[in-house]
């Protein structure tokens, strides 16, 4: 296994790779972008052709090319290992293991079912189907595009299809396209409905979902719905090794570009509407299939997009489902907006995207434009009454404390002060007892950047090591640097550990760092190459600063031991050593001030 990964890395350059993902800016010998797993202005992310790794000093995260693909598209590792084979010419099943070869066999499988499925759709059960997708709305370039397909009425049609093709059952179930009845044989899972095939963000077939025809086995005459009760209109594949729902979004291979060029998403709730609504030229959409959206499938999104309009059902659950979303993504730092009906399309029974790009092409785009802030539609849901009521002002409160943007917190608030004439003071108070009902999942998942950050101290001296590394000769005695410091002056403000660090990567002869200093030191050694080519002025100024806040953090540092041996002495009663502490205590406030005093000037 390893032999193979080696292989595949061998093959591929991680800078060559990550080309069409980011936008890569030569830095010296590496490259910088600006991060993918985190919002950021300035570029942290650094690329290391020659370690062939990558690492964002603004997240503290990083890897390798595997770790990459695994990260930015959500899949686990096998998957990616899958997609990165293929990427390279190695041939995963000639050197894979058997695990592997089990693994890449359910791609096999379900892209054998796609051509099942539509040859189905071309042959004489399937020309009422076909009239079916017509009549729906759907032009036959489309169908086609989508690949939607048709399971025939049969128990075991796929099952002998996929055997004769010399797929084992055993294989056949694990792709989760036949299972085992009460009767103990297998049949198909998918009989007599349309299929659409769910793709992963590569475009290879994970699964499947299918819809049941107008008119077919009403209240599960047939009885073959597996639990017994009534046929559900839409069935779905069961997770497998390579589908896992709440990571997949239909239509995302196809979508993703426009997504990442427009920087935004509508989202829609089912298969019919994002087929639809592509079709009457929406590209830049997705949907969630056989479950509800989750905190996975609005990462994949977040990566390459700012933007989400929510686009779901006019029903009752729509607008539940519609109120979860908004409250994941303005969690998760999303500008969100509502698609509202067109007050003149009301009363035309018009219940989802789908409905309405087939009755009024072209009005989904106008209405994408006119789509509102998310704030603006809760005040819309909550406070049109004429009296506003005490618990609907506070639905809309928790609302704001969810948003994870303070600037746009604040922003709402004044709005909210304007809409219902209660000082903004009094908002704030009464928002900050309120509890948050943010949904669950997103808060533990740590997805604020900081989250994953070292401490403040950390990020100080890494960033002044770096610069100094980078730019000796402007830290040398002979630099002359009375600004920037000088570097026994900056190693003065450094732990020991990170004393260390400095001397190691300034070449110090005779020099050891135990193993987890050593890692920081090579990934130091990265932004050094950065930090190279940056302007000089620019280090000075921002070393002058590091060392500013440094010393302000060893101070602080000081002070709290100096406030804990003062309390000492006092319970003690040894007034020698209180009286110390104090002066010392005094002298360490007084420095704390000049350099506060500094920042202001
Ligand atoms: N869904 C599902 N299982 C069901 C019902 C719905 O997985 N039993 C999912 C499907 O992905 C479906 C979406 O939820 O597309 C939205 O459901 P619904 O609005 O009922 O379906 P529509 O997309 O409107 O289907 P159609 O237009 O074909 O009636
Ligand atoms: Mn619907």
């Amino acid at each position: 296994m390893s032999d193979t990964v080696q292989q595949i890395k061998e093959k591929l350059d991680l800078a060559v790779f990550l080309k069409p993902y980011l936008q890569l800016v030569p830095a010296g010998k590496n490259f910088k972008a600006r991060c993918p797993f985190h919002q950021e202005k300035s570029a942290s992310f650094i690329v290391s052709p020659e370690k062939q790794v990558w690492h964002c000093f603004g997240c503290n995260t990083g890897g390798d090319i595997l770790s990459f693909v695994m990260k930015y598209e959500n899949i686990e590792f096998l998957e990616a290992l899958k997609i990165l084979a293929e990427k390279a010419g190695v041939d995963l099943q000639r050197f894979g293991n058997s695990d592997q070869k089990k693994f890449n066999i359910l791609y096999d499988i379900n892209q054998a079912a796609v051509k099942f499925f539509q040859e189905a759709l071309r042959h004489a059960q399937g020309k009422q189907v076909m009239d079916y997708l017509i009549q729906r709305g759907l032009k036959p370039e489309t169908i086609s595009d989508f690949e939607i397909g048709f399971a025939p009425d049969s128990f075991d049609a796929l099952l002998q299809y996929l055997i004769k093709s010399r797929f084992s059952t055993a294989d056949i179930e694990r792709a989760g396209l036949i299972f085992k009845s009460q009767r103990g044989n297998y049949i198909d899972r998918f009989r007599n409905r349309v299929m659409f095939p769910l793709r992963n963000a590569f475009g290879k077939v994970v699964g499947f979902t299918g819809r049941i025809l107008p008119g077919a086995a009403p209240q599960g005459g047939a009885s073959l719905a597996q639990d017994g009760r009534e046929t559900p209109k839409y069935v779905n594949s069961p997770e497998t090794q390579i589908f896992n729902k709440s990571k997949i979004l239909f239509g995302f291979d196809k979508t993703k570009s426009a997504i990442r060029d427009s920087k935004s998403a509508v989202l829609v709730e089912g298969q019919m509407d994002l087929i639809m609504a592509w079709q009457d030229g929406i590209q830049n959409i997705i949907a969630t299939s056989g479950t509800a959206l989750t905190v996975d499938h609005l990462k994949a999104i977040r990566r390459i997009a700012d933007n989400l309009i929510v686009a779901f059902d006019q029903d009752e659950a729509g607008q539940a489902a519609t109120e979860k979303a908004i409250d994941m993504a303005d969690a998760m730092d999303f500008s969100t907006k509502v698609m509202m009906l067109k007050p003149e399309l009301a009363n035309q029974n018009l219940k989802d995207p789908a409905d309405i790009a087939k009755a009024h092409p072209g009005a989904l785009a106008v209405m994408l434009q006119e789509s509102q802030p998310s704030m603006i539609y809760y005040f819309s849901r909550y406070l049109s009454k004429p009296k506003i009521a005490k618990q609907d002002l506070r639905a809309v409160l928790v609302k704001i404390k969810n948003i994870y943007s303070p600037v746009e917190k604040s922003k709402w608030l004044k709005e909210l002060a304007n809409k219902t004439k209660v000082d903004e003071k009094s908002l704030i108070e009464e928002m900050e007892v309120l509890q948050d009902s943010g949904p669950s999942g997103v808060a533990e998942e740590n997805n604020s950047p900081q989250a994953q950050s070292l401490p403040r101290k950390d990020l100080l001296s890494q960033r002044i090591i770096s610069l100094v590394v980078a730019r000796k000769d402007l830290f040398s005695a002979k630099g002359g640097s009375a600004s920037g410091g000088k570097i026994e002056e900056v190693s003065s403000t450094l732990t020991p550990a990170y004393q260390k660090v400095l001397s190691y990567l300034n070449g110090e002869v005779g020099v050891e760092l135990p193993a987890q200093h050593k890692t920081v030191a090579d990934l130091l050694s990265l932004r050094v190459s950065v930090d190279a080519s940056t302007d000089e002025e620019k280090i000075r100024d921002e070393a002058k600063e590091l060392l500013r806040q440094l010393q302000l953090e060893n101070y602080k540092d000081q002070r709290l031991i100096l406030k804990s041996a003062i309390e000492q002495a006092e319970n003690a009663g040894d007034e020698i050593k209180l009286a110390v502490a104090l002066s010392e205590f005094d002298k360490i406030s007084k420095q704390i001030q000049t350099l506060n005093n500094q920042a202001k000037t």
